[in-house]
């Protein structure tokens, strides 16, 4: 279906300035229809990440400007309302992604959002929408560090800093589905939940060196070390990957552009091979959705103060119903 002058009328959590939690509110968004190459989705659930708040936070400002209101959330699991041309997606099909762009007015807690094509692929068989819409960003960014800068192999070691959480819970099953022998940090409550995850050897972050042994890959999914410390624990050609940007990491890239060990920021990028690749682990049962609470859309609140604690296990998911 493709329409030039229909508009849709949305709910969505907006903001008008930069802050904390209580800049927070609902409002209505007028949304027109999808141009070329766009697709219109009705939204079923979305996930919270960090770089919602950051953003929320002004952290990025220069970036995302100072045009208000804007729509919080990336990810979202719903189904295809309308598509613009080009589109090969029939409406009504269950579909799954993430939103690429910090700068639009797009955003996911709402009941429609405009994305692009190539930032979703069709769900992935027997999940929920909440199970869906709690995989895109985190899979992907782990997918992406573990495959395209690790180049992580069947019967490596690779070290996964901060496992517990939303990125942590899927580097954990990307790297055991890969065939590797995975090293674990997270807080001593946690090891079990990253042992049932497949961790092979769980380290506490308050009472362990994880840099005792060695690796061939380091992924800091929380981002709270450096390559200086996880240096020694990397093999000769081995990569550490961290998920915060910082001007020592990028200056660390830089410096080992050309070295055989290596330090790299993985900076995810939405697209539908990587979504269809990680719906295939989870209908061969590889890798499941693992979420820490659902929350109803109106909860948008307490779903914020939960994420910014930065201790949930897993994904914190929203309803949209
Ligand atoms: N560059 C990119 O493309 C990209 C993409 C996605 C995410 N990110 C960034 O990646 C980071 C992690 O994201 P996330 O979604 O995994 O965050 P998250 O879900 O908020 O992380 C929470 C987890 O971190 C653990 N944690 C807390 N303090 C820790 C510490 N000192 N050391 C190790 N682990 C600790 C907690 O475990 P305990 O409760 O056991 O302490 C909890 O399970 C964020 O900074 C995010 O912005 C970047």
């Amino acid at each position: 279906m493709e329409g030039f002058f229909i508009m849709h009328t949305s709910r969505a959590v907006l903001y008008d300035k930069y802050g904390r939690i209580d800049v927070l509110h609902v409002g209505e968004i007028q949304l027109p229809s999808p141009s070329s190459g766009e697709v219109l989705v009705k939204v079923h659930a979305s996930a919270l990440n960090p770089k919602d708040a950051l953003v929320r936070k002004g952290r990025f400002a220069w970036l995302t400007g100072s045009r208000f209101p804007k729509i919080v959330g990336l990810d979202f699991s719903g189904t295809v309302a309308e598509v613009g041309k080009g589109v090969e997606l029939a409406v009504g099909t269950p579909v799954y992604g993430s939103l690429n762009e910090l700068t639009s007015r797009r955003g996911t807690l709402a009941d429609y959002v405009l994305i692009k094509q190539h930032e979703c692929a069709p769900m992935p068989n027997a999940l929920s929408f909440e199970q869906a819409a709690a995989l895109p960003l985190a899979a992907q960014t782990s997918l992406q560090a573990l495959r395209n800068l690790i180049h992580l192999e069947k019967g490596q070691r690779i070290l996964i800093l901060g496992a517990s959480g939303g990125v942590g819970v899927y580097a954990i099953q990307i790297a055991k589905a890969i065939g590797a022998h995975v090293t674990t940090t997270s807080s001593a409550k946690n090891q079990n939940f990253c042992r049932e995850l497949g961790a092979d050897v769980v380290l506490d972050y308050a009472a362990d060196n994880p840099f005792n042994e060695q690796y061939d890959g380091i992924f800091d999914a929380f981002g709270n070390q450096t390559f200086d410390m996880a240096r020694p624990a990397l093999k000769s050609k081995g990569t550490y990957v961290n998920t915060v940007p910082s001007k020592r990491l990028f200056l660390d890239a830089f410096l080992t552009l050309f070295s055989s060990q290596r330090a790299r920021f993985v900076l995810i990028r939405s697209n539908t091979p990587d979504l269809k690749e990680i719906a295939q682990m989870v209908e061969q049962g590889l890798v499941k959705p693992v979420i820490d609470q659902v929350f109803d859309f109106e909860q948008f609140s307490p779903a914020f103060a939960h994420l910014e604690t930065r201790h949930a296990r897993g994904k914190i998911v929203l309803s949209i119903k």
